[in-house]
């Protein structure tokens, strides 16, 4: 039997820090997601499911601010968000991800990259954005479930910097190493959260084992 993880940040010094955050629910919602045999209607639940961990570990180091509410019996000392948080979900699949993180955090703000990555090259191209103007002062959350090559994270990276972001987080529910190398090439300030580290990329650049095309199985394409 294999043990059961923990939801401990995972620290590898070959990208500032990689998370793999290990439990025995996300470990549960990967071997469904993985199934071909999946249907969309419940894919788009058991990724719902995996992002709601994913973003509990992801924002688990964020700063709180002290203020005091009054209680029905007396006057409570509590804490709350204190930065300003926007999220990124990548077009199509991040959308997947989106509702679990607004679910945890429903003063985010919402921008949008549309990437689409070109099935025989797998070079990524941008096709839409909508991102707040001015990300200076955000702790900005990437939402895509697959990092592959690692092409599209880094054009999305460079996006958000572009408009001034310096705290960035990417949430992916499935990385291979080929990204996360991409990752520490290119965007090493970049902190990633995933579920799963696999093998390798195929010569298609899916991943290995993976779950397939995430967003065709998101929307049943
Ligand atoms: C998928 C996925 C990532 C990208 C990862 O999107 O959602 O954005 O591929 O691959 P990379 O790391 O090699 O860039 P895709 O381009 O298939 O678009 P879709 O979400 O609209 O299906
Ligand atoms: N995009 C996907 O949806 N799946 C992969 O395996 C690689 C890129």
């Amino acid at each position: 039997m294999v043990a059961p993880g923990h939801l401990t940040p995972q620290p590898d010094t070959a990208l500032g820090r990689v998370h793999v955050v290990q439990h025995p629910l996300i470990e549960d919602v990967l071997a469904a997601l993985r199934d071909k045999g999946t249907p969309s209607h419940e894919f788009r639940r058991l990724a719902r499911r995996v992002s709601l961990l994913l973003v509990a570990e992801a924002t688990r180091d964020l700063e709180l601010t002290e203020s005091v509410v009054s209680t029905p019996l007396e006057e409570a000392r509590v804490r709350r968000l204190a930065p300003r948080i926007v999220a990124v979900p990548v077009l199509r699949a991040g959308l997947g991800m989106l509702e679990a993180f607004l679910e945890l955090v429903p003063g985010a703000q919402v921008g949008y990259f549309g990437l689409e990555r070109n099935e025989d090259t797998a070079v990524a191209r941008r096709y839409y954005e909508k991102v707040p103007k001015d990300l200076s002062n955000a702790v900005v959350f990437l939402l895509d479930p697959m990092l592959a090559t690692g092409g599209s994270a880094v054009m999305a990276i460079e996006g958000l910097r572009a408009l001034g972001a310096r705290r960035v987080r990417l949430l992916s529910i499935v990385a291979a190493p080929e990204g996360v190398a991409t990752l520490a090439r290119d965007a090493p300030e970049t902190t990633l959260y995933t579920a799963a580290l696999d093998r390798e990329l195929n010569d298609r650049r899916y991943i290995l084992p993976g779950l397939g095309d995430f967003g065709d199985r998101l929307y049943g394409t």
